[in-house]
């Protein structure tokens, strides 16, 4: 039950991580996607089980083992994870959005593969907004569920999460960085977890485990 001095601090919770990155087709061959390799919403998803929570991982598109003890459920687009992450959301005591969800879909999906000889120059292709996943967990919260979101930022990164935190109504938003060989497919992450009541927590580069470690310390202390 224990693991490194922890004690089972989340038996008998049920917890969600969202983990990947969507794809947004455009046809049977192409999508829009992102960077994201599902590292850190596995190393959420294993140090959960590890701290005795009942794990839901809503995977997009991670081509990693999946964690040992976590129910995954895999999906592909924001609309399919928005469906899973809802549905599995029902019964969690947390909610971690750990997942990159693409903030625009093709307006259209084509059937058949397009071609280069359609059109005289390329094609634009016509966006269409995704639904916002966290916060819409955010809104339709249960009392008592406790609602995390993560963000990578650049240029002013704290001012930025303070605003993203307060925008999405979550209890917690775990901010990193990014830029040229950071955190994107890396073992290690630095963050900052701030909270909705003014705190916040400074997690030193170090790997990803870590930080979900802090994750789950302050999501347990808000569970009581
Ligand atoms: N998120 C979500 N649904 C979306 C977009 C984002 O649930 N359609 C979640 C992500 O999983 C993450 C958090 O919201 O936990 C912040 O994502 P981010 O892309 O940083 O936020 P956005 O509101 O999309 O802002 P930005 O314009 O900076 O991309
Ligand atoms: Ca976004």
């Amino acid at each position: 039950l224990a693991r490194g001095g922890l004690e089972a601090d989340l038996a008998g919770r049920h917890v969600v991580v969202s983990a990947g990155g969507t794809r947004e087709p455009l046809d049977p061959v192409r999508f829009i996607g992102n960077r994201s390799s599902g590292l850190q919403g596995y190393a959420l998803a294993r140090t959960a089980v590890a701290r005795g929570a009942r794990v839901t991982v809503v995977a997009a598109n991670v081509a990693l083992p999946d964690p040992a003890g976590a129910d995954v459920v895999a999906v592909g687009t924001a609309e399919e994870m928005r469906k899973a992450v809802l549905e599995a959301a029902g019964s969690a005591d947390a909610v971690v959005m750990a997942a990159a969800v693409a903030d625009f879909r093709p307006a259209d999906y084509r059937e058949s593969k397009i071609k280069k000889s359609e059109t005289a120059g390329p094609a634009p292709i016509e966006l269409v907004r995704n639904p916002d996943i966290l916060a819409e967990l955010g809104r339709i919260r249960r009392p008592g569920q406790v609602i995390v979101g993560f963000a990578a930022e650049t240029d002013d990164v704290l001012a930025n999460g303070r605003d993203k935190l307060a925008r999405k109504g979550c209890d917690l938003l775990v901010v990193n960085q990014v830029g040229p060989d950071l955190t994107f497919g890396r073992p290690d992450n630095a963050a900052v977890v701030l909270a909705a009541d003014g705190a916040s927590v400074q997690v030193p580069r170090g790997p990803k485990e870590a930080l979900a470690d802090v994750v789950w310390d302050q999501v347990a202390a808000r569970l009581g």
